[in-house]
């Protein structure tokens, strides 16, 4: 097996997982359909969904001693501990939790902004609004040049040399997205961080992650980040909570919190178990996949083994999408189809295709889509939140197209079958 195309699971185990998520294959009131905008919100794990539902009924403040408060706490406790140590691989550090992940940029930008000396910041031109405006925000707060780095239009990513040119001695931040939310392309953040810290050892480095998280392992302490954050609900979970690991160096940092609580807490106010009990399905979740192929170890290093297999899946599923099969033509054969910032390696990729029908326009191809029963997204450049990427990316914009990795061969090939019929009207 050539883990260059990926490994898919096989059909009943797939089936399987495909049936832990709601509605992945119809909506309740709409009628069937594929759902193949993952990267806009993915598909929801019936059991965060209902462990969300069940500890937002009990009325117990989590601070007090009796037992449905202790257990209340204990998940919150439990909950972060998961969260930093399996999902962002950290050994240090703490996290912060707010309402979304943009909100985590904000507050991990300024704090280093505010913080740390130098005359500049550094950020890629294709980051998601979140990252590039906070650095924005902060650079005019504080008086610092914004340095953007510009994206390779061929791959859809960032490569490393681009962003070696903007650091220097002066850097004050650098923020490199993990995989772009366009492309799909995956930043090689560990040789950016490496060149980068050549330049200035003590350089402080973060990585929005809300793409590339659900997708593929990550591990801030072999990255050596000192912030990375993620958002529930394009993790399978769910919505009104963002997570953002941060460096013991960045702690230290004065910061929003409570005058009595420790340096490392950043939760104000009254926290919400249910959130965290939602976190921790989503790695039983993964952590069960793991399971299935390597049998009973760590929670991490099971949790580690199911990303790797979805990272996998979802690169024999891209794989498909764009060769086809001798029976289905992929993308990249579909007379009429243009793939955008296509590469032929797909190790570099998550599972994200950027599209077009040639000749069309690309919202009422979002719209015929979706009358033939696929939800798909149009990023356009008459978007004020798309401009920018997709102008960066050399295009005036394409439909994206996303799939997530509990779906199988005939989603896929269903998919392109009703491309191909399309193309050809
Ligand atoms: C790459 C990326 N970063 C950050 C965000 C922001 O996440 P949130 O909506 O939780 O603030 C998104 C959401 O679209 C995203 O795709």
């Amino acid at each position: 097996m050539d883990e260059k195309f990926g490994i898919l699971f096989d059909d009943d185990f797939q089936q399987e997982l495909k049936e832990k998520f709601f509605y992945a294959d119809y909506d309740p009131e709409h009628g069937e359909r594929l759902f193949f905008d993952n990267s806009g919100g993915s598909l929801r794990l019936k059991k965060c969904v209902k462990v969300k539902a069940e500890y937002e009924a009990f009325p117990d403040c989590p601070e007090r001693i009796h037992a449905r408060s202790v257990h209340l706490k204990g998940l919150v406790e439990k909950g972060t501990k998961e969260i930093l140590e399996i999902i962002f691989g950290a050994k240090s550090g703490a996290l912060i939790t707010e309402l979304t992940a943009s909100q985590t940029m904000f507050q991990m930008v300024g704090m280093i902004m505010e913080n740390v000396g130098g005359t500049n910041a550094v950020v890629s031109s294709i980051e998601h609004p979140s990252a590039f405006d906070a650095i924005e925000y902060y650079c005019n707060k504080t008086g610092k040049e914004m340095r953007v780095v510009p994206a390779n239009q061929k791959t859809g990513g960032i490569d490393v040399e681009e962003v070696i040119k903007c650091v220097d001695k002066n850097t004050t931040l650098l923020s490199i997205m993990s995989a772009s939310n366009i492309s799909g392309n995956i930043m090689n953040i560990k040789e950016i961080v490496k060149r980068a810290r050549e330049i200035k050892p003590d350089l402080y480095i973060i990585s929005d992650m809300v793409q590339h998280a659900p997708h593929c392992g990550i591990d801030v302490e072999d990255l050596g980040l000192d912030g990375a954050n993620i958002a529930p609900y394009k993790f399978f979970g769910v919505r009104g909570c963002g997570f953002a690991y941060v460096s013991d160096r960045v702690i230290k940092f004065p910061h929003h919190k409570l005058l009595a609580k420790p340096q490392e807490t950043f939760e104000l106010g009254t926290s919400a178990p249910a959130n965290f009990a939602a976190m921790m399905e989503i790695i039983n979740y993964v952590c069960e996949i793991g399971e299935h192929f390597i049998g009973k170890k760590s929670r991490k290093e099971t949790y580690d083994e199911g990303m790797r297999r979805i990272h996998l899946q979802e690169r024999a599923l891209l794989y498909r999408m764009l060769e086809g099969t001798p029976e289905v033509k992929g993308l990249r054969y579909i007379d009429g189809v243009t793939v955008h910032v296509d590469t032929d390696d797909l190790t570099q990729r998550d599972l994200i295709v950027a599209m077009s029908i040639d000749g069309a326009d690309l919202t009422e191809t979002v719209a015929e889509y979706q009358r033939r029963g696929v939800t798909v997204y149009e990023r356009v450049n008459t978007s004020i939140y798309s401009k920018r990427i997709v102008e960066a990316l050399g295009l005036t914009g394409a439909i994206r197209v996303s799939p997530l990795h509990c779906h199988g061969k005939e989603d896929i090939d269903k998919f392109l079958k009703i491309t191909a019929q399309m193309a050809k009207e």
